[in-house]
């Protein structure tokens, strides 16, 4: 009975704060207007419990596909990590999604029972970094990229399977509701759209937000306008597939989607252009 009463108000607590949204900045500024241990209790800034985080283990991963290598850290079971934020034991595993909050606004989620079904760890210190210092860089094209100051990895999970997220630049964890998501995102009443919503959870959503749930590396794509009505559907295809072929030093990867899959995405891009929520 308690346990139901408390994860009442952890749900609560989840409609007022969108944990998804937040930056590391609007993070710090939430916490100190809402009542503390509540927002505390979603989430875990990774920086300020630096040291507390958990012991660590030496781990090697093949075929790494940050870095496109094998790899060792020193690392630290995800799971012991997500066990030290304190609404853990009130949640319930197969309805919570677990937001990864880089500095950069990339924001993957995942399904925390995916999670605890792999061994995934929280890299602290890269091997390979100089003496004295914890990380290297990484070489991206013309950018170098910060994997400082976690690194989220897997021992027992192919670089292939896009479903599993690697984010480096790593500050914060915070837990969802994934019902929460799936309600603002979900085609509820149109079928033939829930495939596109699948890839677009999978392949956009870390970057894009629709109605404001989602990353914030990229732009919105659904409010106030849609990107499929101030684009031209053949133009909004192309770019999706090869956006280096619009913009010069794009932000956008190119993530060798196949036509099919496009039209999928555009598809339920167009079905979410007729319910905008905000
Ligand atoms: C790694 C992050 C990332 C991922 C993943 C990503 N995008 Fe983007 N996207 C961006 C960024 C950043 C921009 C801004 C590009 C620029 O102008 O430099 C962008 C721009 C766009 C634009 C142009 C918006 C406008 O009107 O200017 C569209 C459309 C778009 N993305 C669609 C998608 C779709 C659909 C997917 C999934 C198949 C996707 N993106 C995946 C980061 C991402």
């Amino acid at each position: 009975m308690q346990r139901a009463l408390v994860f009442i108000l952890f749900l609560t607590c989840l409609a007022c704060q969108p944990a998804s949204k937040a930056t590391q900045a609007e993070a710090t500024d939430s916490t100190s207007q809402a009542p503390k241990a509540r927002t505390e209790s979603l989430s875990i800034d990774l920086v300020a419990w630096k040291n507390k985080l958990g012991p660590t283990e030496s781990i090697t991963v093949s075929n790494d596909p940050v870095f496109h290598r094998t790899k060792t850290f020193d690392a630290i079971p995800l799971a012991t990590v997500l066990k030290q934020i304190p609404a853990y034991t009130n949640i319930n595993p197969a309805e919570t999604q677990v937001v990864f909050e880089c500095e950069d606004g990339y924001n993957p989620s995942m399904p925390l029972t995916k999670i605890l079904g792999k061994k995934a760890y929280l890299a602290v210190r890269d091997h390979d970094a100089a003496q004295g210092e914890d990380w290297t860089t990484l070489q991206k094209g013309s950018e170098t990229k910060k994997i400082a100051p976690y690194y989220i990895c897997y021992t027992d999970v192919s670089g292939d399977d896009a479903t599993y997220k690697w984010p480096y630049n790593l500050v914060k964890i915070s837990l969802t509701s994934a019902s929460k998501e799936t309600q603002a995102l979900f085609p509820k009443d149109d079928d033939s759209v829930v495939k596109g919503y699948g890839l677009f959870k999978t392949h956009c959503l870390t970057c894009h937000a629709l109605n404001g749930v989602g990353g914030t590396l990229g732009p919105e794509l659904n409010f106030p306008k849609s990107v499929t009505e101030y684009w031209k559907t053949d133009d909004l295809k192309a770019f999706i597939a090869h956006p280096d072929q619009y913009r010069n030093k794009v932000k956008m990867p190119t993530l060798g989607l196949e036509a099919k899959e496009i039209n999928e995405i555009v598809g339920y891009l167009s079905y979410m252009a007729k319910h905008k929520s905000k």
